[in-house]
């Protein structure tokens, strides 16, 4: 059980362990047939923001009270090797809900920013992209989206709304289209602007200069410019003036906003309710669909900054705001888990909790935490390679159907659940793409021993920084890093700085040969081998680069999601309350609550 706690010692992959007894009294007492059987179960998947594996009691924590989640991976299956595709909300998000490496659908990026910045931006999770959601509405389920997307809103226009849930298959959202910001609060250092400010301004200037230039020389007739040219440039530069501009003060009108549907109820949005809005919702919606087969997805807000925290819980953990925030969300998925037991749906309904990626390490104020533990991984939020960036707590309860109080330390990924719930909803696949999530039921049956997952590959961006290699013979899993961040735990090295590690340019380091772990002896990548600590070194490297070479083949060009361009704030996409610009509006409490 406790893993996180065997720093040093080998982590045990118990593939082989499961094969013996368990897999025996699993196939005698549960039928090889149980997904025909239990068919349609409910679905819920609970997502934590920000949340490290090493934040969680069942994955080691001894002083973080999370007694709800522990009881999900009591009464069915821990994932010791869960494994997120990104180590950034957006492109991981993506991947969940499709299936698929963010470098698929566009939605990793080549430039620093990583993340989608702005609801008024053009871009994000493109429509003909398929959700599990859309195949599951189309199997006749009810599907609702409570909690944060932050895959985009507009393509064109400001209610085109090309990138919303709705448009994704889901039927019902309730919830932020962004993501939570210190802006929200206002309290707080401003999160958004710190990253972006200086190079907004930056770029503003040097286009100002450009289009200066350039007409200057045209109109003297120094040089010949297309006036197209010029006007387009110009347009560009207003753009990032205005982003600049907006980035002080205005992003919790233009960010921080709160949507029902198509309908945006509160601009911004009030953070004191936001914790028990979002629960009645996700009750209620259960409460309406309990006699049909339903997929809710509550993408929690919890625990990314500013840790918004309901009263009741602040002060009562051992580890400040950040303890409070993490023990109330373990109390939401409580409320959650009662509701479904009160309404006689706890054998049929399948439950999911994992977190987006790992905790930040760089989110502190002072020497308060205000990020996550990744227990004995290295690294965090923002590096794509090292595996406290990507491991995350993957728990799945279904009882009756699948075992309760078991561990599984093959490889699997977060892109697992997008086939995983579509067979379960007796749904195929789509056939015209790459799908690179593998059904997690065999494994869950004990029908298989291994995953099916060989190769998995660790991205920062669109930039390949590291590849996992479960060999399936010797039962070893290599990791070879091509690309490290210059990072330094505990102390202000270059990701503290810039608030996140970056995946290209001067903070990183190559690798040639790739630093190469085996993760099944050396779990917290420790200790680098090379090709005198470790006779099959060379080889090793060149099976992992053969199937880097045949992964680069699958991958096909397709709009970048997260270009300069696309990641602007655009005023014409602005989600608006009211009349732009003047968004206000507050459609959630009734006048009553407004007088008191
Ligand atoms: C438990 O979680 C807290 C909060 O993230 C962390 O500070 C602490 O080190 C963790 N403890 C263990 C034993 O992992
Ligand atoms: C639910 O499953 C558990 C575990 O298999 C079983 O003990 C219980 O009787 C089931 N409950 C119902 C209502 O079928
Ligand atoms: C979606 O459309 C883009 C072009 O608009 C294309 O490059 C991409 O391959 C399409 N994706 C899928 C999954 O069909």
């Amino acid at each position: 059980m406790h893993l996180l706690h065997t720093k040093g010692s080998q982590e045990v992959y118990q593939g082989k362990q499961w094969s013996c007894l368990n897999i025996w009294i699993f196939l005698c007492f549960f039928p090889r047939t149980f997904v025909s059987n239990a068919s349609k179960p409910n679905i819920l998947l609970i997502l934590a923001d920000d949340l490290g594996i090493g934040d969680v009691g069942c994955y080691g924590n001894d002083t973080i009270r999370t007694p709800n989640i522990d009881s999900l991976a009591k009464e069915g299956v821990k994932l010791t090797q869960h494994v997120a595709a990104a180590a950034v909300c957006t492109p991981s998000r993506a991947a969940f809900l499709t299936g698929r490496y963010p470098i698929r659908s566009g939605m990793a990026s080549s430039t620093e920013r990583r993340i989608l910045f702005w609801n008024g931006c053009s871009g994000g999770l493109p429509p003909n992209e398929t959700t599990f959601a859309r195949i599951l509405h189309q199997q006749g389920y009810s599907t609702a989206l409570v909690g944060k997307w932050h895959l985009g809103v507009n393509c064109k226009s400001r209610y085109d709304h090309c990138h919303h849930p709705l448009n994704h298959g889901f039927d019902y959202f309730y919830g932020m289209p962004s993501t939570l910001l210190n802006e929200c609060q206002g309290t707080d250092e401003p999160e958004l602007a710190k990253s972006l400010q200086d190079t907004y301004w930056l770029y503003t200037q040097i286009i100002i200069l450009a289009v200066l230039t350039l007409l200057i020389g045209k109109l003297t007739n120094l040089f010949s410019v297309k006036w197209k040219i010029i006007i387009c440039l110009a347009i560009y530069g207003f753009l990032y003036f205005i982003s600049w501009f907006s980035s002080y003060g205005f992003t919790k009108y233009w960010n921080c906003i709160l949507m029902r549907n198509h309908d945006i109820t509160e601009q911004p949005m009030k953070l004191d309710k936001i914790t028990s809005n979002m629960l009645k919702e996700a009750v209620s919606f259960i409460e309406r669909n309990k006699h049909r087969p339903f997929l809710l997805f509550v993408s929690l807000l919890h625990v990314h900054t500013p840790l918004i925290t309901t009263e009741k819980f602040l002060g009562r953990s051992r580890h400040g705001l950040y303890g409070d925030n993490v023990e109330e969300m373990d109390w939401m998925v409580g409320r959650l888990l009662d509701v479904i037991n009160k309404k006689g749906l706890k054998n049929t309904t399948f439950i999911y909790f994992a977190s987006d990626h790992g905790g930040s390490l760089e989110a502190h104020s002072g020497n308060a935490q205000l990020g996550g533990w990744n227990g004995i991984y290295k690294g965090g939020k923002g590096m794509g390679g090292w595996e406290g960036g990507i491991r995350v707590p993957g728990i799945i309860r279904w009882p009756g159907v699948l075992p309760a109080d078991i561990v599984i330390n093959e490889l699997t990924s977060l892109m697992d659940i997008f086939p995983t719930v579509i067979q379960l909803a007796g749904g195929a696949v789509p056939q015209d793409r790459v799908i690179d999530g593998r059904s997690l039921l065999p494994l869950l049956q004990g029908t298989v021993q291994h995953s099916e997952h060989q190769f998995m590959f660790h991205y920062c961006g669109v930039f390949l920084h590291a590849v996992r290699w479960h060999q399936k013979d010797s039962g070893t899993v290599w990791k070879a890093h091509y690309t490290t961040p210059v990072f330094q735990p505990k102390d202000s090295g270059a990701c503290f700085r810039r608030g996140i590690c970056p995946c290209f340019g001067d903070g990183i380091t190559h690798h040639d040969p790739p630093l190469l772990f085996d993760l099944s002896q050396d779990p917290s990548e420790a200790n680098p081998l090379s090709a005198d600590t470790e006779p099959l070194f060379d080889t090793i490297i060149r099976r992992i680069g053969k199937a880097v070479e045949e992964h680069h083949k699958t991958l096909t060009p397709v709009p970048q999601q997260l270009s300069y361009y696309n990641n602007m704030w655009k005023p014409w996409l602005q989600p608006c309350c009211g009349t732009f610009p003047t968004c206000w509006c507050d459609k959630e409490s009734s006048k009553a609550e407004d007088i008191l």
